[in-house]
């Protein structure tokens, strides 16, 4: 066999030839070397995916030695530069960018599905007056799937894509919502007149006693930007939670929930919010070597360094650092980034970091940009969550509509007693 792979089994003697196909061998053709009959077969011990492939994917692909991230083929910077966000979304969702009046239809639809039940807005109010946002979020989309129990209909595409319409439409409501009962603000209601992300934003900030508010227009390009650069990332620990989950079938609702708590993580999309906790402790550049020496040290970690697939510069912080150069004209410069530009340049010339390719990831910058257009720290984390929707959700109908998936379901390494006997 040509594209193969020979393993001799040196237990048995015995020898096997292993097809290879996308540079990867199934670990199903494991289980046949085995040494007697009754024994199970050879399993792959991988703990933390390290370097197993759960799925075939056409939505997004990395590459993280030459640092390239593309979305169905579309260079991310291009996408950045050429689309909306919600063009982005329905190019992860179907596949093609939309023309003009997919694209009429598909904001429509989403736009007509932003309102969320008064009761979700109670539920809501419920919270303590300092919960997180994430929390708040967590919940508030697990909850949605008891407002709407026709979204068991995983195998109807017309049921399915009505989900995808409320998810991607109700994120930044629930969002806004949350962050208004952590001011002690009365909610905003979605305007249908508005765009996405300058809806968002007027749910955010529009003053209870006026009657009107504009967005500027530059930070909600700013925004809008984000939004593209966060919407997918491949199998990524929240992805994966997405679609392992929406792999019982469970509705999309308690999936994105799953895979929203995922995101919460520090070492996921929680770490934008530390990145900034780290920057205000540090809180001067001449301490930037004691933080260094920390790291080094492994007595910390640096927030917003480092990730598992990139070990070049992440394409989306470069495009992230320009925007910033945008935001902080509008709104002056964040008083951190004199810090972070310090980090950046200490670590990067430091063998430490050279040598382990630990370069800023996106959340490195992000968080500087969020805190000057005046998003509190602990919402950072649902400003991923948002855009993030449509990425969840085009993995989730992939894994759906791929003939090879089933539940997932790891093996293990047993390790703990064979046997025992309570004494008694
Ligand atoms: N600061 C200091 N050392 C680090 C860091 C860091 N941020 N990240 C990795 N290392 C070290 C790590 O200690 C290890 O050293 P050694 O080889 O001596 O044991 C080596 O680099 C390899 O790291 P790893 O932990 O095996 O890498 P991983 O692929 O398991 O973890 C990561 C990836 C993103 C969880 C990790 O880099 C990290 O914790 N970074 C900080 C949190 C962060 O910024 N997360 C956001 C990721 S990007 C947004 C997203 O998609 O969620």
């Amino acid at each position: 066999m040509a594209d193969s792979l020979s393993i001799k089994d040196n237990r048995t003697g015995k020898s096997y030839e292993i097809p290879v196909q996308d540079d990867s061998i199934r670990a199903m053709d494991l289980r046949q070397i085995k040494v007697s009959d009754s024994d199970f077969g050879l399993l792959s011990y991988d703990p933390a995916f390290m370097n197993t492939a759960s799925c075939k994917s056409s939505i997004t692909f990395i590459d993280g030695d030459k640092g390239i991230l593309r979305y169905r083929g579309y260079p991310i910077d291009e996408l950045a530069r050429k689309c909306e966000y919600l063009e982005v979304a329905y190019l992860l969702i179907h596949g093609e960018l939309p023309n003009k009046k997919q694209y009429e239809e598909w904001k429509h639809n989403i736009t007509f599905h932003t309102m969320v039940h008064e009761n979700v807005k109670k539920f809501l109010e419920e919270f303590r007056y300092d919960a997180h946002p994430m929390g708040m979020l967590v919940s508030a989309i697990a909850a949605l799937s008891t407002f709407y129990p026709d979204a068991k209909n995983i195998t109807d595409e017309n049921s399915r894509m009505l989900q995808i319409y409320r998810l991607i439409g109700k994120m930044p409501t629930i969002a806004a919502f949350a962050y208004r009962h952590s001011q002690g603000m009365a909610t905003v209601y979605p305007n249908n007149d508005l765009s996405y992300t300058e809806n968002f934003l007027t749910m955010m900030y529009k003053p209870p006693a006026s009657p009107t508010y504009e967005a500027n227009p530059i930070l909600t390009k700013a925004l809008d930007v984000l939004f593209i650069l966060h919407a997918d990332h491949e199998q990524n620990a929240s992805a994966n939670a997405m679609r392992s989950v929406g792999s019982t079938h469970a509705d999309p609702y308690t999936s994105e929930a799953a895979a929203t708590a995922a995101l919460y993580g520090p070492l996921h999309g929680g770490a934008n919010e530390e990145v900034l906790r780290m920057l205000e402790e540090i809180g001067s550049k001449d301490k930037v070597p004691e933080i260094i020496r920390q790291v080094k040290e492994k007595k910390r970690l640096l927030m917003g360094f480092g990730h598992r697939v990139y070990k070049n510069y992440d394409p989306r912080a470069e495009i992230i650092k320009k925007i910033a150069d945008q935001v902080f004209e509008v709104t002056g410069r964040n008083r951190l980034l004199d810090i972070a530009l310090e980090l950046e340049k200490v670590a990067l010339s430091d063998d430490y970091f050279i040598s382990k390719h630990l370069y800023p990831n996106v959340d490195f910058y992000s968080g500087l940009i969020y805190q000057a257009m005046g998003f509190p720290m602990d919402i950072f984390p649902v400003l991923f969550a948002i855009p993030r929707t449509s990425g969840w959700l085009a993995q989730w109908q992939e894994m759906l509509l791929d003939p090879e998936q089933k539940i997932a379901r790891p093996r293990q390494i047993y390790t703990g007693y064979r046997e025992r006997h309570v004494s008694k």
